[in-house]
């Protein structure tokens, strides 16, 4: 159970103060929060990915608030010192009121901070109101498009997306996610603002970079361009599996000291009982 209770906002602003780059993977369940953990990762998302990555959902705009709700308790398990920052899912702030109210929820079901798409700096000022901690995510926004297509890729959809980033500061933003944007305009970002902007597929030149779970382990079997995959556990599990079946359907799983025992006086005292040779 996490034990502290810092403060996300201040905590991640030093990060950027003291040039120290700030880690974050996506994250939906217990065992991998304790790995999480125990790799000292700086932040756990609980994304809204998680509806494709873990539910089997076709979209993220699937994912409901009772979806987050739960991953979230389930990751805030397995944590101590990493934050936890929880995404308000599809259609659960389309107002103040619901904005507020499900944001509690992911905020009672152990998050350090909630993340929305889009551009709403009123809704970061609410927030901030009630003392919740806001992370803004602009650039890609998986919730409205369709496409995964390069975002603030000319001046002027560059001085919106800058503009836009700026405001979402002004209003009282924790930390800023950018998705999919050219690394020249990211670091632009990142050198206009004080707090810190996390990439994804954003380039080099983020206060720290996120990815997902998923893709980085190498389960998703996704190779975009700005994936890092360390590993190939998609392959390693089918293997295992695979292993598994063989040997149990060829009656080799189990040898004589994989199983527990009792004496065979008792054995044979059965065998007259039920009598069986
Ligand atoms: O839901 C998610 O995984 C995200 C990442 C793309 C940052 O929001």
């Amino acid at each position: 159970m996490k034990k502290d209770n810092d403060f996300f906002k201040e905590k991640f602003n030093l990060f950027k103060q003291k040039s120290k780059p700030i880690s974050m993977i996506t994250c939906y369940d217990f065992p991998s929060a304790l790995m999480v953990e125990k790799t000292g990762l700086d932040i756990a998302l609980v994304g809204d990915s998680l509806g494709t990555n873990v539910l089997g959902y076709s979209s993220e705009k699937d994912v409901t608030i009772s979806d987050m709700i739960h991953h979230t308790k389930a990751v805030y398990r397995g944590l101590k010192l990493t934050s936890l920052v929880a995404d308000l899912s599809y259609g659960t702030y389309v107002n103040k009121k619901d904005l507020l109210e499900n944001s509690l929820l992911l905020i009672q079901a152990g998050a350090d901070a909630v993340k929305f798409e889009g551009f709403y700096p009123d809704y970061v000022f609410e927030l901030i109101s009630n003392n919740i901690d806001v992370v803004c995510h602009l650039g890609l926004l998986p919730q409205t498009h369709q496409k995964k297509a390069l975002q603030a890729n000319s001046y002027e959809s560059a001085k919106v997306l800058i503009e836009n980033a700026l405001n979402l500061e002004a209003a009282g933003a924790a930390m800023l996610v950018l998705e999919l944007v050219p690394e020249e305009i990211s670091k632009l970002v990142r050198d206009l603002l004080t707090i810190p902007v996390i990439g994804i597929a954003a380039g080099r030149f983020c206060d720290g970079q996120v990815q997902i779970w998923h893709d980085v382990l190498g389960f998703s079997k996704k190779y975009y361009k700005h994936i890092k995959n360390y590993e190939d556990l998609d392959s390693t599990c089918l293997n295992a599996l695979k292993n598994y079946v063989t040997d149990i359907s060829a009656n080799k799983l189990l040898e004589f000291e994989h199983s527990f025992h009792v004496d065979e006086a008792i054995v044979n005292d059965l065998k007259n009982t039920f009598k069986l040779d």
